[in-house]
């Protein structure tokens, strides 16, 4: 009962929500969405199964979410997949991760690409293998003119790693102290021309930013869920727009 009226007023914000877009005016819907995929781990944990085997899980649900983030309006789309720390698992783990974001790339994207979406990444590109690095690089050429949903990949993503890489360019161009403003060092973060996160979702219950866009993320609006991200599915993603949706954004003002 209590679950026919969540899904009820669910649809009604939707509606209501993808109605607004429709009508021009579409700031109940997040420009940018994005994703800390927590709980992968625990996931395979409860079924007796390798960690990698909930990454993989997590993974296969991208597709579906990508293409239903996009119908509902959403045009940037961040997933945090590995951060700079995450190098501090066994190796296992890590070379399992780089090998199915190689996967991932080579095999899943066609939709995105068929749709007119773009690929991004976002990271350091120092530590990637120089397969992935082509394999990124290529996706983002070939989707470079795209006007659909921009897909980013945050992989050996740090943001104080993002902010030092940041001042060390400025430092590289000779700015001095006055040029230092938060416009300038903006302008040399990562990916400069995408706007800052409306809506951070961190999965699992885990309730942190763990260095995820920590510049970009200063006014976002933070969305706790106790779903295991390889469970997230259409209507969590739903429910997290919805929430968003009733949110009073007033970044710092009245
Ligand atoms: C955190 O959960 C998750 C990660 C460090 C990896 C996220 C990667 C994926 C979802 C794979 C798919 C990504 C792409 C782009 C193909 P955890 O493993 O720390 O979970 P736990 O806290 O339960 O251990």
């Amino acid at each position: 009962m209590m679950n026919a009226v969540m899904n009820s007023l669910t649809n009604s914000l939707m509606n209501a929500a993808t109605n607004s877009i429709k009508a021009g005016e579409n700031e109940k819907i997040p420009r940018h969405v994005a994703v800390i995929m927590d709980g992968n781990g625990r996931w395979a944990q409860k079924r007796g199964l390798p960690r990698i085997a909930g990454h993989q899980k997590g993974a296969s649900i991208l597709e579906g979410l990508v293409e239903h983030a996009s119908a509902r309006g959403i045009q940037y789309l961040s997933l945090y997949a590995f951060s700079t720390e995450n190098w501090k698992r066994l190796s296992e783990e890590v070379s399992g991760l780089m090998a199915l974001f190689e996967h991932y790339l080579k095999t899943k994207l066609d939709k995105l690409k068929e749709r007119g979406g773009r690929l991004r990444f976002a990271g350091r590109r120092d530590r990637l293998s120089g397969s992935l690095l082509r394999a990124l690089d290529d996706f983002e050429r070939e989707t470079q003119d795209g006007t659909g949903i921009q897909l980013i990949l945050c992989i050996d993503y740090g943001g104080r790693q993002e902010i030092v890489d940041a001042v060390k360019k400025m430092l590289a161009e000779g700015a001095d102290a006055a040029s230092v403003t938060e416009e300038t060092v903006s302008r040399r973060m990562y990916l400069p021309d995408v706007p800052d996160p409306d809506l951070i979702i961190r999965t699992s219950g885990e309730e942190r930013l763990s260095n995820f866009w920590l510049w970009e993320g200063a006014y976002s609006e933070l969305y706790f869920t106790g779903t295991l991200w390889p469970d997230f599915d259409n209507e969590a993603l739903d429910a997290a727009i919805a929430a968003y949706a009733v949110r009073d954004r007033r970044r710092g003002g009245v």
